[in-house]
């Protein structure tokens, strides 16, 4: 199992890097970026783990050489949010640097698994799929919007709440997209039954959809979530390796292309976005079945859905378009 991180040197790659350099079914970790990533890969091939690391800067063919044989891209590569701004302002200069690592990806490990962190998440991987069909490569079932830290927000706000002693063992889908009143929680669907009192519901449910600006506030522009989200694109990546390895009966909340997936036609019809975050059973070839959790919201929750619909489209599109006409 080789596994690349895109954007190693990073806030978010280099503690991602530490946890996949620790998980003991890679056996290759591959580090990608335009700097750093000699020192980072040579700090983390000191720990005593079997994962051989090495690390690639853009000179060099590195590109070609971190992708290679690769089974698990993860890209985090891009910058970060600095205060007042939207997921959506980053899109000028990450949806570049999305696109060139994935006509990488396209040209050196096309049947790799690609995870998504950069954001705007809900633009970066419709670019992705653009790309990769370009390319005549793409496969829907093995490309991954990480939605993973809003899933795992919710299950510590809601935990916060309720007063549950493990916040990890409260399973909540937080479907639709990636930033703002485009992330939909879905507390009437936990497991087991969240107990939320009636007049905290709105202000958990912003928690969540704005749970990112807390840490960007917080870092005083230093930028976004790093550590969180390390361990959520780790908790991703890894169920991904266990269902390439045979595990069954996993499924994880992630940003897929609907139409490419079992159950996901139905999705995009009731949704209208092709794109969308819901909880996804995966298996040996990726996304195995989608999960219409969206025909199971009550009332509050379509109120939130149909304003989620609204912006994602729009942030699908923008995607799309930036790889069909180039700005
Ligand atoms: P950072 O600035 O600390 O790290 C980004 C890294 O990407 C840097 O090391 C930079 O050199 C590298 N990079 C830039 N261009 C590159 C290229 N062309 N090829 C390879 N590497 C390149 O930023 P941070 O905090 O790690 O965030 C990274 C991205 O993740 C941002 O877009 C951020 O918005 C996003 N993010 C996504 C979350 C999610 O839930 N999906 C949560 C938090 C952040």
């Amino acid at each position: 199992m080789k596994a690349v991180v895109a954007g190693a040197s990073g806030g978010i790659g280099q503690p991602l890097s530490l946890l996949l350099k620790i998980c003991p079914l890679i056996d290759e970790l591959s580090l990608y970026d335009v700097v750093n990533t000699p020192g980072v890969a040579m700090d983390l091939s000191h720990i005593s783990t079997p994962a051989k690391v090495t690390g690639f800067l853009p000179k060099d063919d590195g590109m070609k050489n971190a992708f290679t044989g690769a089974d698990v891209v993860v890209i985090p590569a891009g910058i970060p949010r600095k205060p007042g701004m939207t997921r959506d302002d980053l899109f000028k200069i990450n949806a570049g640097i999305v696109r060139d690592l994935i006509k990488g990806v396209a040209e050196h490990c096309p049947k790799a698994f690609v995870l998504i962190i950069s954001n705007p998440v809900n633009s970066t991987v419709p670019i992705a799929a653009e790309v990769l069909k370009g390319a005549g490569v793409f496969d829907p079932k093995k490309l991954f919007g990480v939605t993973t830290l809003d899933v795992v927000r919710a299950e510590t706000f809601v935990a916060a709440v309720t007063g549950a002693k493990d916040p990890s063992k409260c399973k909540i889908p937080v479907i639709g997209g990636h930033s703002g009143e485009t992330i939909v929680p879905l507390f009437s669907q936990s497991e087991p039954k969240a107990d939320i009192p009636e007049d905290k519901l709105n202000d958990l449910t912003y928690r969540v959809q704005f749970g990112g600006d807390e840490v960007v506030k917080a870092k005083e522009g230093a930028g976004s979530a790093t550590l969180s989200m390390a361990f959520a694109g780790y908790r991703f990546a890894e169920k991904i390796i266990k269902a390439v390895n045979g595990e069954s009966g996993i499924v994880e909340t992630t940003y897929i292309y609907l139409p490419g997936v079992e159950g996901g036609d139905e999705i995009a019809k009731e949704t209208g976005c092709d794109y969308f975050s819901v909880p996804v059973e995966l298996g040996p070839e990726g996304a195995k079945k989608a999960h219409n959790v969206v025909s199971l919201a009550n009332d509050y929750e379509k109120k939130l859905l149909e304003a989620c619909y609204k912006g994602l489209k729009g942030n699908i599109e923008k995607g799309i378009e930036f790889v069909k006409n180039p700005p």
